[in-house]
């Protein structure tokens, strides 16, 4: 890595679906800091915003910057209303992801991620990072070829093993095709996605290659993507359990207690002295949400940290009104818990959930929700019987699920986190009944720094509060 590169101190951590909004992450990036955008299914949350009449004409502004206006057209006349869609009328959906790939489902991924990017970078010169999900593996080379597109500085993924990452973002910013292997359930085939950033149509090459920061959560995963060139990520977020969102499962096998609650223990910790010694720049995450955390952070050779939950509830963020209070009202109660639940995410990873009567994780609520796959980005892809791949996921309807050959008794208490975190954004869908999509709220289990906060600032915070109160016990010339 180049010397002259200044590593950011703070960093804004990738919050999906769109609660770190370019919004957030570009009051972090003008702070000095960096502001991460998160690219999760941001196709549907593109499409959606344009449905609603996109009012304040930034997705617009940004779409007329993109270098191929064709595909902008095409886009525009798809989902824009002018006006905003009738109250009563659904959200159109963007096509599902398939390994076969498809021109517009590329073009619509690159074209969302250049917005979120080239929003959050305007009129300043600070850092901004995209972050996506390891697991969503069919949108990855063509959201990164878009938010190269609008120059993005870090591109950060976690929520898998990122291997494949590094060699994507050298071939893709010279134009070159890329094969990824995809994940296959039910057969030991390989399979490849493949994608070639020159049918887009945009005679660029080559774009600047942003540096890539791997989020895991073990000093063993450190060492084996560091084995190889073609897998050394530019460097790390160490994510402990608390963290929000997904999080690692457990070491331990079977390490879930009677409220179907991931269970952790010194396994899990990570050997920070083994990954200071790896001689790759890192950054802590998960609880290290204090002044007296980002010094202890950088007391064991972190470049600085990682932060969530705060950004999260911070004015800037893409949570509604109602979903911001709603947490900022629960911090204030002793008794707020935020279960680590090892059967919510489709994903089969630990997901960080508010218990929260008026969301999904209310047994009434969830009981009473139709299941249906509309979105699918957590979809499986398996083997096919009769051959061919097909797509499941332990969200959606139990008996399509077996028909699928899923294992039905491990679906039972998976939740559509797309339609809920869709929901979280105030982008909810709303079904033909009249029923509009219900909330399912992640957030950190360590809930010192967002206290903290809270007692500072009972009405909320905006994110450079929340930058100067991580700093408060560092001084700016040391960093
Ligand atoms: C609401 C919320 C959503 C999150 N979504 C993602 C995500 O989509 N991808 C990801 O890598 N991390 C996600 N995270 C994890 C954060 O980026 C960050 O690493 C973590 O929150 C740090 O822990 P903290 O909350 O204790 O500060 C999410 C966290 C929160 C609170």
């Amino acid at each position: 890595m180049q010397s002259d590169i200044r590593y950011p101190t703070i960093i804004q951590g990738g919050m999906g679906i769109a609660v770190s909004s370019w919004q957030l992450a570009k009051q972090v990036a003008m702070a000095g800091e960096l502001g991460v955008i998160s690219g999760t299914a941001i196709d549907s949350v593109i499409a959606r915003r344009l449905q609603d009449g996109d009012p304040s004409g930034d997705i617009r502004r940004a779409m007329s910057h993109f270098p191929n206006q064709k595909t902008i057209a095409e886009i525009m006349d798809r989902f824009f209303i002018e006006g905003g869609r009738a109250a009563d009328k659904a959200y159109l959906d963007v096509p599902k992801l398939s390994i076969k790939g498809n021109l517009f489902s590329n073009n619509l991924l690159a074209v969302s991620s250049f917005v979120e990017v080239w929003l959050a970078k305007e009129g300043h010169n600070g850092l901004i990072g995209m972050n996506i999900l390891e697991k969503i593996q069919l949108a990855i080379p063509a959201q990164l070829y878009g938010a190269m597109l609008a120059d993005v500085d870090y591109i950060l993924i976690g929520a898998g093993i990122p291997a494949q990452i590094p060699h994507l973002l050298n071939e893709i910013s010279v134009g070159n095709k890329v094969a990824m292997k995809v994940e296959v359930a039910d057969t030991k085939d390989k399979h490849y996605l493949h994608f070639d950033p020159t049918t887009l149509g945009i005679e660029n090459f080559p774009v600047k290659r942003p540096l890539f920061l791997a989020i895991v959560s073990s000093h063993a995963l450190v060492a084996y993507l560091n084995k190889d060139e073609e897998t050394k990520p530019d460097g790390f977020v160490i994510e402990y359990h608390v963290a929000g969102g997904h999080n690692a499962p457990p070491r331990a096998k079977n390490a879930i207690d009677e409220n179907g609650e991931a269970i952790y223990n010194d396994q899990d910790i990570p050997n920070l002295e083994k990954i200071l010694a790896s001689g790759s720049p890192f950054w802590l995450a998960g609880g290290f949400a204090t002044p007296a955390k980002v010094v202890e952070a950088l007391a064991h050779g972190a470049k600085g940290v990682q932060v969530g939950s705060v950004f999260a509830l911070s004015n800037e963020s893409g949570f509604t009104e109602e979903n911001r209070s709603s947490v900022l009202n629960s911090l204030a109660d002793p008794h707020m818990r935020v279960l680590t639940d090892a059967s919510a995410s489709p994903t089969g990873f630990p997901f960080k959930v508010i218990q929260n009567n008026e969301t999904l994780s209310n047994d009434s609520l969830y009981s009473k929700r139709m299941r249906i796959c509309d979105l699918g980005y957590l979809r499986t892809m398996y083997q096919r019987e009769k051959g061919g791949i097909g797509y499941r996921c332990p969200a959606e309807p139990l008996d399509n699920y077996e028909f699928k050959n899923g294992q039905v008794d491990q679906a039972q208490g998976s939740k559509c986190l797309c339609n809920a975190l869709m929901a979280d954004i105030g982008l909810g869908q709303r079904r033909p009944d009249g029923r509009v999509e219900i909330s399912l709220l992640t957030f950190g289990s360590d809930l010192e720094g967002p206290r903290a906060m809270r007692e500072k600032y009972p009405n909320g915070w905006n994110a450079v509060q929340a930058i100067n109160f991580l700093k408060e016990q560092i001084s700016h010339q040391a960093h």
